[in-house]
């Protein structure tokens, strides 16, 4: 997967000229809006600085959860800037609260060489998951190169992800990007044998084809996280409060029906009548969850079960969470 990088552009490419990075600091922030987990923050750094240290301007987009194309106070990104400018000591770091308006846009222009300036969450924007093409220019005037360097993100063509890379040139990967696909890269074209892929997190919807994909490369495909629960509902077992995705079901049954032995669901399940009610956590089977309960991890024998396949694998893929890794007890 050979991506022009950072490390391809010339010096002169670089002082003095804003590079839009796109970054993914979809971070979790707990109820005082403090960043609970900075990995993501701390991810993105390496390719900040050594934007800095060649003497360009970084302007940071980013989205925050889902806010559905509006401006949702609980989903500003001011708390991360905040986390931000931690990890860069010595560094200016400012936040602006809009993105593409035009104290945004003399925000970029005013900016110093080696100085940083964050901007407000882009899913406050209607056309930014539309992809809209006026929106995607609006993103391209904010600076003189795009770096993309959100993996986590890089799947969902959105204006600050794709559409913009068509009008900004030259539009360039990231250091975390490039980490990521020389991983990747390894990890499926030259696997060692056994490989074990993990996948977790809510949804099977966003993970359909990464599913497919390693179907026939993987020797197991060990799945947690709630998107267990869609494939449960396709098996015709109670799910109580679980997330499941009702128009997901039909597809998780060709999956099951497709993958055979090779696609591993959680045997037992650690529930709880809400994520808030975690004293209240309890494990059981797969078979006996109770309407009033919702899986919020992968329960204990499975955990187990899982190390071993995980511990026997010579290549491992890790793609999202067992269960609500910020909350205990689900993040045991
Ligand atoms: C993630 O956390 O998976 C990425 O930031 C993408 O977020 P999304 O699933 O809301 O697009």
């Amino acid at each position: 997967m050979p991506k022009l990088t950072i490390r391809d552009l010339p010096a002169e490419k670089l002082r003095g000229q804003r590079a839009l990075v796109r970054v993914d600091f979809n971070v979790p922030l707990d109820e005082q809006d403090h960043v609970a987990d900075d990995t993501r923050i701390r991810a993105a750094i390496p390719t900040i600085e050594y934007l800095l240290d060649r003497g360009a301007r970084v302007v940071l987009l980013s989205h925050l959860g889902r806010p559905k194309g509006k401006p949702e106070p609980k989903y500003s990104l001011e708390p991360v800037s905040r986390r931000l400018a931690e990890l860069l000591p010595g560094r200016s770091v400012s936040f602006v609260e809009s993105t593409d308006s035009d104290e945004a846009l003399k925000a970029t222009r005013a900016l110093k060489d080696g100085e940083v300036l964050l901007l407000e969450n882009t899913r406050f924007l209607p056309g930014e998951e539309k992809n809209d093409e006026s929106l995607s220019r609006t993103f391209a005037e904010l600076g003189d190169l795009y770096v993309n360097d959100a993996f986590g993100t890089a799947h969902r063509a959105h204006a600050s992800t794709e559409g913009v890379a068509r009008h900004l040139k030259p539009a360039v990967a990231g250091l975390l990007m490039q980490k990521e696909l020389d991983y990747l890269q390894g990890a499926l074209d030259h696997p060692k044998k056994p490989f074990v892929a993990i996948l977790g997190g809510s949804k099977i919807s966003g993970k359909i084809d990464v599913i497919e994909a390693l179907l026939s490369k993987v020797d197991a495909l060990l799945v947690g996280g709630a998107m267990a629960c869609t494939f449960y509902k396709a098996m015709g077992l109670e799910t109580g409060k679980s997330l499941v995705e009702p128009d997901r079901v039909e597809m998780a049954k060709e999956l099951l029906e497709k993958a055979g032995t090779i696609l591993i669901l959680p045997h037992d399940a650690t529930v709880a009548p809400s994520i808030e009610e975690g004293k209240k956590a309890k494990a059981g089977s797969r078979e006996n969850i109770s309407a009033d309960m919702g899986m919020l991890d992968i329960g204990p024998r499975t955990a187990e079960s899982y190390s071993r396949a995980i511990l026997s694998a010579k290549t491992v893929l890790w793609n999202g969470p067992m269960g609500v890794f910020e909350t205990p007890p689900f993040d045991k």
